[in-house]
């Protein structure tokens, strides 16, 4: 291994150690910082991210709640759920866990959410204060993906970062972002043409694809920082990254592993926005 291991895990635990005591500041003060977590159905993989969701609150004194619904609730009881915690004044936070069932537009329900509430940042409003650099809730894995490149305290100003993935919740909002720090950014995706000859460019690869071990050592520049985005659990129940870590490790300057890399930092990011919320947006 050459590469410098970017941990998650670590970098998580020290951001959370300086949020339990901003919490119990404002705890002193009478503020609770208050998630509500919505869940509808029972797909293995939400619940147990809702699982984590609840006790990495309670590690930093966030209250916390979840809502449960079966799978079969409609569109218009889940408009009024949300509702009524959009005006609960005890409820900073609202997080509706996706996906949702089928019958139900996750866009309907998304845009239901007070944006000052929106602690994942998925509203059409926070995403367009985003895109013009105001203050505002960010999505959790891009904010996460950012809060991990500064951590190097490498200058990010003037590099070349390529994006692999482009979806709403990651690709799409991570290369805002970092055209936000002054990067130069180019996404790819499933339809671009030669994505080695890009990858190739990469001063920071961001690798959003959802398939294991797709990008290998010849896919990646000398000394490149590489972000693995994916979480892709293999037949034996172990998890694994989209990037070969032992081969990309090889060569790159910086790398996250999977597991203990973006994921802890998405959820750390959350209770950064819950904390947000419950002290208002500016
Ligand atoms: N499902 C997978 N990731 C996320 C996330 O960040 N937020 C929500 N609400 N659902 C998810």
């Amino acid at each position: 291994m050459y590469a410098e291991i970017i941990s998650g895990k670590d970098l998580a635990q020290k951001l959370r150690t300086n949020m339990k005591l901003e919490v119990s500041e404002l705890a002193k003060k009478g503020l609770t910082p208050h998630l509500t977590v919505v869940l509808v159905g029972e797909d293995p993989a939400s619940k147990s991210y809702v699982k984590g969701k609840k006790k990495a609150s309670a590690e930093v004194g966030i209250s916390s709640e979840v809502i449960e619904l079966p799978k079969e609730t409609t569109e218009d009881e889940l408009v009024q759920v949300v509702n009524t915690l959009n005006e609960d004044q005890k409820v900073h936070g609202i997080l509706v866990q996706l996906p949702l069932p089928d019958h139900i537009d996750e866009q309907v329900i998304i845009e239901t959410i007070n944006p000052r509430k929106d602690v994942d940042g998925f509203h059409p409003v926070n995403i367009g204060r985003m895109m013009i650099g105001e203050d505002t809730f960010l999505p959790c894995t891009p904010y996460g993906i950012i809060t991990m490149l500064k951590s190097t305290n490498i200058e990010l100003e003037g590099k070349h970062a390529v994006i692999i993935g482009r979806s709403n919740i990651v690709g799409k909002p991570v290369g805002q972002l970092l055209l936000n720090e002054h990067v130069t950014v180019t996404h790819c995706h499933s339809r671009t043409v030669n994505l080695k000859s890009y990858t190739k460019m990469a001063d920071i690869l961001i690798v959003a694809v959802g398939k294991p071990h797709v990008i290998h050592a010849d896919a990646v520049k000398e000394d490149a920082i590489v972000i693995d985005v994916g979480v892709n659990r293999l037949e034996d129940g172990s998890l694994t990254g989209d990037v070969d870590f032992e081969d990309v490790g090889k060569k790159a300057a910086y790398i996250t592993p999977v597991p203990k890399g973006v994921g802890p930092m998405t959820i750390t990011m959350l209770l950064k926005n819950t904390i947000k919320a419950a002290k208002g947006l500016e």
